[in-house]
């Protein structure tokens, strides 16, 4: 602005603050710091302004021409004290709001979602099973995956010569003295025999794991596959609580309508042995066009039998004296027939867009 403008001059005081308001007004407005803004106030009313000279000046003034004079000068003097506080106020809010932009978090920004897991079909089957089990009053029991070939087949009345010790389709471990000694476990059986050498009857335990077998992978079969074991042995059980008990784990699991019928078959381990099917949850019996049953109206479950004198002696178990029953569930068909998945093979895909549909 100009500052020498001469207020104490000839020029006439009234012109004089005329021209010191408009530069004065154009200063505030142009002054885009507060800095800046001050300088602006200092020239034009501060100590050494021009205003302050004229205050100094009236003094030499003749009374009447003084009120005249103090008035002008004084009202000019507010308007500009008026105009650079308004213009400081709107300085200051504007660095105020750079302040904040300046410091400001923005909390919408994308963060790491946290992915939690959950648990595999297969292990919630297994659950579910030993749940309903643990509920009939059975307990859980565990067995090597390394096993050797005593109790995956001695031990459970199946003899060197049978078919499924001839390295068809068992998984043998380099390991020990005796060839063929060790193996992946071919089923989750040997448990049996590790826990009756180790408990006196009463037993009831169900025993899930895995189970290994040399087989080509197809849609109902892969080398690694889940099972859960059951053993019941006290002094009279018969084939009757077989039934029942199994009959009292499908309705729980497939539902209260559910019925069973058994099949004979062969195992080595059981006399008699059986296969037991249950009606099919999807459809009103046989005849249908029933994706699930392919029509049959039966769903074939499980391997089961009473337990073999045999097995009773390999174990230390006077077979005059006690009786039992056995079953073995294969988890993946389990989990199959529940949900009508097609092929053994999703389960070790690992698809999340498959196992996202088994939240548990
Ligand atoms: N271990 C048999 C298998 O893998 C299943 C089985 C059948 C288990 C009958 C049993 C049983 O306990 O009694 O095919």
């Amino acid at each position: 602005m100009d500052t020498t403008t001469n207020l104490t001059g000839p020029m006439n005081l009234d012109e004089s603050l005329k021209q010191l308001r408009s530069a004065t007004v154009s200063g505030v407005a142009a002054a885009a710091d507060l800095e800046t803004l001050s300088a602006v106030e200092a020239g034009a009313v501060g100590r050494e302004s021009p205003i302050a000279a004229a205050r100094r000046n009236l003094g030499k003034m003749a009374a009447d021409e003084r009120r005249d004079a103090g008035r002008l000068i004084n009202d000019v003097a507010k308007e500009i004290e008026a105009l650079v506080g308004e213009r400081r106020e709107q300085l200051q809010a504007e660095a105020r709001e750079q302040k904040i932009l300046a410091e400001a978090i923005d909390v919408t920004v994308d963060y790491a979602e946290l992915v939690t897991g959950r648990l595999h079909l297969i292990q919630q089957m297994t659950d579910e099973v030993c749940d309903i089990f643990a509920g009939l009053g059975y307990h859980i029991a565990e067995g090597p995956e390394a096993e050797l070939a005593w109790y995956n087949f001695d031990a459970l009345n199946t003899p060197v010569d049978h078919p499924a010790r001839l390295g068809m389709d068992t998984m043998y471990v380099d390991y020990g003295e005796d060839e063929n000694g060790m193996m992946l476990r071919s089923h989750t059986s040997p448990v049996q025999a590790r826990y009756m050498e180790q408990h006196e009857p009463p037993v009831y335990i169900v025993a899930p794991g895995k189970a290994y077998r040399n087989d080509t992978i197809d849609a109902s079969h892969l080398p690694v596959f889940h099972q859960i074991e059951g053993l019941a042995v006290d002094t009279s059980i018969t084939f009757s609580d077989l039934k029942g008990t199994l009959a009292e784990f499908a309705r729980q699991f497939f539902g209260s309508g559910t019925q069973v019928r058994m099949r004979p078959h062969f195992f080595p381990f059981t006399e008699p042995s059986a296969e037991l099917d249950v009606s099919c949850f999807n459809c009103d019996g046989p005849g249908s066009s029933c994706r699930v049953c392919k029509g049959v109206g039966w769903l074939e479950m499980l391997g089961c039998g009473m337990v073999d004198p045999n097995v009773f002696e390999a174990v230390g178990y006077d077979p005059e004296a006690v009786t039992g029953f056995a079953f073995g569930i294969g988890v993946e068909r389990l989990a199959m027939v529940r949900h009508g998945i097609d092929s053994i093979r999703h389960f070790v895909d690992n698809d999340v867009r498959f196992l996202n549909q088994f939240p548990g």
